[in-house]
């Protein structure tokens, strides 16, 4: 689309340092950095959540645009505000406290079993922990206490909102979790429910990015439990890894439609070609350092399949290296395909880590 772009990141061997017209190489918390960015830009946006608010806020007051606000950003940085502004309107949601981890009697009001979350900071379900009993231990720092909701499904919705409000959304997509790890192994494109729940899903999603106040791209995490309930996990203000898939299943990638909306243009169509299997790459555990790739021909000899390499210097185990996107017209066909090609890759590092340090 000819848009030049700019980009701050920590890294200086950052992926998109290749790709950018500028480069600024700077914390997301430092000031002077962030001012860096934003004065040299018509338009800023981000894609991670951790950065320093109270820049973005002097910044957007002095009158540079900054989309989504960085009101939102305060809002989704925080757990319990976010609850807070879901339940003040009206949304379905998991019951919640404030939880100070110390306080032993507010974990026996609020009854076992509970999803303990850190307020800020957490990420890839870092900082969530599901407590059975009065004993086991917690995560410290302020957090929040939520009920265990009996999922039956995690789904995810991608709102679009314009500047002018205009919505559009995707398909809903079910996003498929490693229970140990509480990472997204693989979505799938769209989520096999029926055209009532999905209307549903679509409605609260919305409404959770109207509340919010957004712009651009979201992806709003819902759960659909086992009684047939929609509830509001949380939302990431930004292009979500449950719409990597968008980039060849339909019509406009989330990347394009987050661009189209916080520049203000016409937002594009949401509409699904095919059905599509996405599958994080995760880097290989028992391994560190620069990072190895593994199989990339046997991958990308399978039809349907596309590769996705974010080229990540060094790898960790556990780390998103990248993504497969399989499609094809029958979503149990796209799913076999995105799995041979994971089966056929490994991504890690190029050392062998003792199993000591692993554990
Ligand atoms: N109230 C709950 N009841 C049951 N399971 C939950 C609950 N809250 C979270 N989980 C599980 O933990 C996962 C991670 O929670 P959450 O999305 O709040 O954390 P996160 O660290 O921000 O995750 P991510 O960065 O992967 O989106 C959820 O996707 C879900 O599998
Ligand atoms: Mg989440």
């Amino acid at each position: 689309m000819d848009i030049t772009v700019a980009v701050l990141d920590p890294a200086v061997d950052a992926p998109c340092a290749a790709l950018a017209d500028r480069f600024i190489t700077g914390p997301l918390t430092d000031a002077d950095a962030i001012a860096q960015l934003v004065e040299a830009s018509r338009v800023t946006t981000y894609e991670i959540e951790h950065i320093d608010v109270a820049s973005l806020r002097r910044l957007n007051e002095a009158g540079h645009h900054i989309l989504p606000s960085p009101d939102v950003l305060a809002v989704v940085q925080d757990k319990l505000v976010q609850r807070e502004l879901f339940a003040h309107a009206g949304l379905p949601g998991p019951r919640f406290v404030a939880f100070d981890p110390e306080d032993h009697s507010c974990l026996t009001r609020f009854g076992l079993p509970a999803v303990q979350k850190v307020r800020r900071g957490g990420y890839d379900g870092r900082g969530v922990a599901i407590l059975r009993d009065a004993e086991q231990e917690r995560i410290p720092g302020p957090s929040l206490l939520e009920e265990l909701v009996d999922i039956r499904t995690e789904l995810a919705v991608l709102v679009v909102r314009g500047i002018d409000g205009t919505t559009v959304s995707y398909d809903p997509v079910e996003m498929v979790f490693d229970p140990a790890a509480n990472i997204c192994t693989h979505v799938l494109a769209p989520a096999e429910i029926d055209a009532a729940m999905t209307r549903e899903a679509v409605r609260v999603a919305e409404a959770a990015v109207e509340a919010l106040g957004g712009v651009g791209v979201h992806g709003v995490e819902l759960f659909l439990d086992s009684r047939d309930r929609i509830l509001v996990n949380e939302i990431a203000p930004r292009p979500h890894n449950s719409g990597h898939y968008t980039i060849e299943a339909c019509v406009t990638s989330q990347f394009e439609q987050h661009l189209r909306a916080v520049l203000g243009l016409p937002l594009g169509s949401c509409e699904t070609l095919a059905a599509a299997a996405m599958i994080n790459l995760l880097g290989a555990h028992g391994y560190r350092g620069a990072t190895v790739v593994e199989g990339l021909e046997r991958a990308l000899a399978l039809s349907g399949v596309s590769l996705h390499l974010y080229g990540k210097r060094t790898c960790v185990a556990g780390r998103k290296m990248g993504h497969i996107t399989a499609v094809a017209a029958d979503p149990t066909v796209a799913v076999e395909r995105a799995q041979a090609a994971a089966a056929a890759l490994i991504v890690r590092g190029e050392d062998r880590v003792e199993r000591t340090v692993e554990a």
